[in-house]
């Protein structure tokens, strides 16, 4: 499948540069805090307000998939405190943002292993993904304790499994069944990943779905981050000329 050519010049609803679908990992809240003598949690909560105006800025953009890394499978090695702080935001989030989510019809829905948080969380994470479901604008899909190795090692076991339950001939395990079993499963195949904060590393996100993705770093703190930002990571990406393997 030739997916370069499939690709609609712009994306519906007039995304500047025809980027379907945007990840991105949002770092730097930490030295965002640390630059104001500010305590960690306070990094995390303007990273937070940058999260609002990230998905508000995306549905107007017109992109249909927004995926945001906001807690790793690695992120458990930080202070319980921290992880704490984390989890007690994004509980905050869902309780003020799920009325405007649903009103401006975006489609929440979860990637990773999130079922290891506590059972309360998962199941506001799980109430908000139903209550979204059938919305038909921007999906918003949030990566919790999410890890790329995690998730290519549950396809793994998910196929092994099949095999040797019978349901599975091992010859027809291929790259378009291997996608149907990812956590991404549905989203369109991922145009661009961004990366805030000035590192220039993956951090085991997306490493499947970003064979073919345009990566863009910028040294702007993922608390800084707004539409402007966004504008200019969708026109950068614009100029780009994807050869998907081709010539
Ligand atoms: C990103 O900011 C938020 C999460 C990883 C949850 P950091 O907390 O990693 O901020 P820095 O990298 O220490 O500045
Ligand atoms: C990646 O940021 C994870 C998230 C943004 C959720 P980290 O701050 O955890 O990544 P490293 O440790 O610098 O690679
Ligand atoms: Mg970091």
């Amino acid at each position: 499948m030739n997916r370069g050519s499939a690709r609609p010049v712009a994306a519906p609803g007039g995304g500047l540069a025809g980027a379907r679908h945007v990840a991105i990992i949002m770092d730097g809240n930490g030295r965002w805090a640390k630059a104001r003598h500010l305590p960690r949690v306070a990094g995390h909560r303007q990273g937070m307000e940058a999260v609002r105006r990230t998905i508000r800025a995306a549905g107007e953009l017109g992109i249909e998939a927004l995926t945001l890394y906001a807690f790793s499978s690695e992120n458990w090695r930080r202070p319980a405190d921290e992880i704490s702080d984390l989890m007690g935001l994004l509980r905050l989030y869902l309780q003020r943002e799920i009325d405007e989510l649903d009103r401006n019809g975006v489609r929440l829905r979860l990637i990773g292993d999130y079922g290891k948080f506590a059972p309360d969380l998962v199941a506001q994470l799980e109430a908000a993904c139903a209550r979204t479901a059938g919305n038909t604008g921007l999906t918003v899909a949030l990566a919790l304790n999410y890890g790329g190795q995690d998730e290519l090692v549950r396809v793994a076991r998910q196929l092994a499994e099949a095999a040797r339950a019978g349901s599975l001939d091992p010859a027809d395990i291929d790259v378009d069944l291997f996608d149907e079993c990812l956590d991404t499963a549905g989203l369109p195949p991922l145009d661009l990943m961004i990366r805030t904060s000035g590192e220039s590393r993956l951090s085991n996100f997306l490493l499947w779905q970003a064979a073919y993705a345009e990566l863009l770093f910028t040294d702007t703190l993922w608390p800084d981050f707004d539409r402007a930002a966004l504008e200019g990571a969708l026109a950068d990406f614009g100029r780009r000329e994807r050869r998907f393997g081709g010539r």
